[in-house]
């Protein structure tokens, strides 16, 4: 690990210099936090896991025509990605109420929604990462209105997609956040991609039939069973590290 030079540390992931230039090692850790980091703690695995699942989700978007910064995965928890400049918006779809939105404006969790919402939100933890309007995200210039085009419609595919995969596996996608980012080729012409990780850690994924709860809520809202909820999606997903769920569970023999 120390080989590489540490370029950030967020509250899920290490980021460290990749190895050719405008790549970047995604580190996956198991700190867990909620409520703009005001509750912390650890979920034993679930960096391996996350790697997995965001691997395997990225893959299945590529394949679709969505581009993302995925290149490969590295080891039990790391993978290689493109280095972006990430747009400071965190992009929120919803299928169904829960969280802020149920909080917010008074409206059950679970109330079914007829056509998905698309949020934007400001990426700032000093300001508690702000619900932001289209207006402000293009008076203050963090992308154009062109820009807002293409993240709708590759958010609305990538809902429409994960929906229908999760779907497959017996979960609802009730909402997800995606993060997007530019990629710059030779000529120096700009693409947008999606960046960051899609998992359990930003999806809410409740189960078709029960309605239990498959993803971080069991950690925000002390549910339990929250290592358990994670290796429950990847099982599903048919991508459980080779060893069985024992392989997860021990960071230091895994790097
Ligand atoms: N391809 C990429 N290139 C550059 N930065 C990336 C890329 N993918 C993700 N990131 C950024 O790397 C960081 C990932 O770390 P982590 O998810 O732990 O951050 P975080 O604690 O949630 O903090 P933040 O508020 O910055 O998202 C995020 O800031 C994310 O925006
Ligand atoms: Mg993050």
């Amino acid at each position: 690990m120390s080989r590489r030079k540490q370029v950030y540390e967020g509250k899920a992931k290490v980021l460290f210099e990749g190895p050719e230039p405008g790549t970047l090692v995604q580190y996956f850790k198991d700190d867990a936090s909620a409520f703009n980091n005001r509750k912390r703690g650890v979920i034993t695995g679930k960096g391996v896991l996350n790697n997995r699942i965001s691997e395997f989700l990225m893959l299945r978007l590529a394949e679709i025509g969505i581009p993302t910064h995925f290149v490969r995965r590295l080891n039990m928890r790391e993978q290689l990605v493109r280095q972006v400049e990430i747009i400071p918006i965190e992009v929120v779809v919803r299928n169904v109420v829960a969280g802020s939105l149920a909080r917010n404006l008074g409206i059950a969790e679970g109330t079914p929604l007829q056509r998905s919402i698309v949020e934007y939100y400001y990426k700032n933890d000093a300001l508690g990462d702000p619900l932001v309007s289209e207006e402000h995200i293009t008076a203050f210039g963090w992308a154009t209105t062109h820009d807002l085009d293409e993240i709708m419609q590759m958010s609305l595919r990538t809902n429409d997609f994960l929906s229908g995969l999760f779907l497959g596996i017996g979960l609802k996608l009730v909402d997800f956040k995606l993060e997007f980012g530019r990629l710059y080729n030779h000529n120096d012409e700009m693409r947008l991609v999606l960046a960051d990780e899609i998992s359990p850690d930003n999806c809410r994924l409740w189960d078709i039939k029960t309605n239990e709860k498959m993803d971080k809520d069991r950690f925000r809202q002390d549910l339990g069973r929250v290592e358990e909820a994670y290796q429950e999606v990847a099982r599903r997903l048919g991508i459980l590290p080779e060893g069985g769920p024992g392989d997860v569970k021990a960071p230091s023999t895994v790097q």
